[in-house]
């Protein structure tokens, strides 16, 4: 198999489990690879059953602010096992998906897991984000769910995706938002903060602030048309991780996810999702 481009630990983790047919770690991350959604999280029950109907209801709202209607051709960059792909599958017809990653392994299990129904067409494309391998004007849709944090630049997928959405076409993503105070604090920590993040996420940037984004969607031709704040929504998520992580005997992993909690649960980091629209004449 070949190896991924970019070190990912967490996606070594998971390979490794799911290789071993780890019945938890398949249920919680064998579809999904993202944070869940809760409508009320006082309701959240720890387990991992609860956790995964979250992580489908967090792609189902990432795709809902983009619009998506029959006929369309979708783009799922950074798209894991092809969870959201197989979502959207699963709910639309008449629609081709393709699902864009830059580590070929994962591609091995979205092709076994990802079958279209009826007239629905799906295809999973090795490559970066960042250089997205089709013509101009090609796409209705682009999503990034959970994954623009890792792309080497968000200026750079944002001019690729403005490149090859067609004049009516729809962004959806969802990020981890710091406030501008916790990126100010962010840029003294960076080189602790990326060297204990990396150890278990790998590259990591989470210092694009709201007014970063709504200043990139002006300059590379998009309006932002919705913006969502659900960091409480995804809590119940952080025990279940770290949970996860105990039970592979990855302490450090849980202490750093232990980390990121302490600071949602703070608010100065946010999970937004946020959507754009190609602005006419741009
Ligand atoms: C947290 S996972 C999210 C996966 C998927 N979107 C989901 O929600 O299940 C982040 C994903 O981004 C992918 N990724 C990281 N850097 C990338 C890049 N430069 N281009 C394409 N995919 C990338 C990773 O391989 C991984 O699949």
């Amino acid at each position: 198999m070949q190896p991924a481009q970019i070190s990912l630990p967490y996606f070594d983790a998971l390979l490794e489990q799911l290789g071993r047919g780890e019945a938890e770690v398949e249920e919680a991350f064998g579809r999904h690879v993202h944070w869940g959604y809760w409508e009320n999280p006082a309701q959240a029950d720890s387990s991992v059953d609860d956790f995964a109907a979250a992580a489908e209801r967090l792609c189902q709202r990432v795709y809902s602010v983009a619009h998506i209607k029959e006929g369309d051709r979708i783009l799922d960059a950074g798209c894991g096992f092809g969870g959201t792909i197989s979502s959207l599958n699963e709910h639309f017809n008449n629609i081709e998906l393709i699902g864009l990653n830059i580590d070929p392994r994962q591609l091995v299990r979205a092709r076994q897991e990802v079958q279209p129904h009826g007239s629905n067409q799906i295809k999973f494309v090795e490559g970066d984000a960042c250089r997205i391998p089709f013509p101009d004007a090609s796409f209705d849709v682009v999503l990034a769910v959970e994954c623009i944090f890792h792309f080497p630049s968000r200026v750079e997928f944002f001019q690729e995706v403005r490149r090859i959405l067609r004049p009516s076409g729809r962004l959806a993503i969802c990020d981890f938002v710091p406030l501008p105070v916790f990126k100010l604090v962010g840029k003294f920590l960076e080189k602790f903060g990326s060297a204990y993040v990396g150890g278990t996420y790998g590259r990591v940037d989470s210092h694009f602030t709201l007014a970063d984004y709504q200043k990139l969607a002006q300059e590379s031709g998009f309006a932002l048309t919705c913006q969502e704040d659900i960091t409480l929504n995804t809590l119940p998520t952080y025990p279940i991780v770290r949970r996860l992580f105990e039970r592979m005997g990855k302490s450090d992993s849980a202490n750093v996810t232990a980390s990121i909690e302490l600071i949602s649960r703070l608010r100065l980091l946010r999970y937004l999702i946020l959507s754009f629209a190609v602005l006419p004449n741009s």
